[in-house]
């Protein structure tokens, strides 16, 4: 299949829209930004479309899409109840980078909820998004439009190099300005809890909610036979090709552990800020020691190091006594199969 990629801004009229929503009626997939990450977009009623999201991407099946609504009204044709929580959540975070899990109505296919009787919803804030959804007048599955285990793409070029040949059409927006999947929280549990950090941070869902637990497997791996609550938390994920371990640690003490590991393909992953004088090793940075430039730039930097043949990455550890940083801290900790080493 050829993939047309096609640069797309906002301020362009509706026409230059019309092949995507084209595409989408007729239960073809569709690369589109979201303030977030890249989706892989597909009307999210059809079977057909969904099962053309979990090919292409080579996703196991009963790992749940989120489904993307334009306006808070729509959640209602997709959802059982819609709960005051929702609603305040609703009101404080969307459109923006937060997914809300309720049960599921009638309407939307098992196939894209994974079997699950809950459904995710969200409504992002990407102009680009919000008006494929209003123009194609269908709530979109869209997972992130990387391959299944893939670092996420937060540019339409990470999506091109992964679906060439496997979708027909990507809409390039540019780079997407959060840089990490939206949060993900369940309200249909008795407590909300919280599944998957993102830039919507614990301390933001609980000045609205009070209460919010936060699932174990956010910041640990599952134990054996354990079930996940969100199923996307047991499998690897957001995985270069190099091998990733954390360092935990002040700066010297990294750069003393680092050079002593100097050899062909090992590179360092460091804050901005840091002084890379001091390292022996090649090195890329990924943002000041801050949630928002660390999530803009993790996975491009990700992808970086398998474009320059890295073979290990040490990675400085954010620090993890700021809930703001869990979103990051959870990515890199999948990526490094929770291999974190204390200097
Ligand atoms: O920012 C984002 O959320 C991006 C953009 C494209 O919107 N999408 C995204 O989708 O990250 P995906 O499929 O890569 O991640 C969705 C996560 C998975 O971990 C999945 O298991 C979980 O949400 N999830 C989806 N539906 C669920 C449900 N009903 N119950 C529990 N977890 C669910
Ligand atoms: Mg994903």
């Amino acid at each position: 299949m050829k993939t047309e990629l096609v640069k797309i801004t906002v301020n362009d009229g509706d026409d230059i829209f019309s092949k995507a929503t084209e595409l989408l009626k007729n239960n073809e997939v569709v690369g589109m930004p979201t303030e977030t990450v890249y989706g892989l977009a597909g009307n999210a009623y059809s079977s057909v479309a969904v099962s053309k999201i979990f090919e292409a991407k080579g996703r196991p099946t009963d790992n749940p899409l989120i489904v993307h609504i334009s306006e808070f009204n729509e959640i209602y044709e997709l959802v059982k109840y819609v709960p005051d929580t929702a609603k305040k959540l609703a009101e404080a975070f969307w459109p923006g980078p937060l997914t809300m899990i309720l049960p599921k109505s009638e309407k939307v296919p098992y196939c894209t909820t994974g079997n699950l009787d809950t459904v995710a919803v969200r409504c992002p804030s990407h102009p680009i998004a919000r008006k494929l959804i209003k123009l194609s007048g269908l709530p979109l599955a869209a997972p992130s439009a990387n391959l299944s285990g893939k670092p996420s793409p937060t540019k339409a070029e990470h999506v091109f190099e992964d679906l060439n040949g496997r979708i027909p059409y990507i809409i390039d927006g540019g780079d997407c300005e959060e840089g990490v999947e939206s949060t993900v929280i369940t309200l249909a549990t008795e407590t909300p809890r919280l599944l998957r950090p993102g830039n919507v941070t614990l301390g933001q869902l609980k000045a609205v909610l009070g209460k919010v637990e936060v699932d174990d497997a956010v910041l640990n791996p599952l134990k054996n036979n354990e079930t996940a609550a969100s199923p996307g938390m047991k499998y690897k994920h957001y995985s270069p090709d190099a091998q990733i371990t954390l360092v935990k640690g002040e700066y010297k003490a990294f750069c003393e552990y680092i050079n002593t590991c100097n050899s062909e393909g090992v590179y360092a992953m460091i804050f901005n800020d840091d002084d890379a004088s001091k390292l022996s090793v090649p090195y890329i940075f990924y943002g000041s020691e801050d949630y928002k430039t660390l999530s803009h730039s993790l996975f491009d930097s990700l992808r970086i190091l398998d474009k320059k043949g890295a073979k290990h990455c040490f990675v400085r550890y954010p620090d993890d006594e700021n809930d703001d940083n869990l979103a990051v801290l959870n990515r890199l900790l999948r990526a490094a199969g929770f291999n974190v080493i204390k200097v």
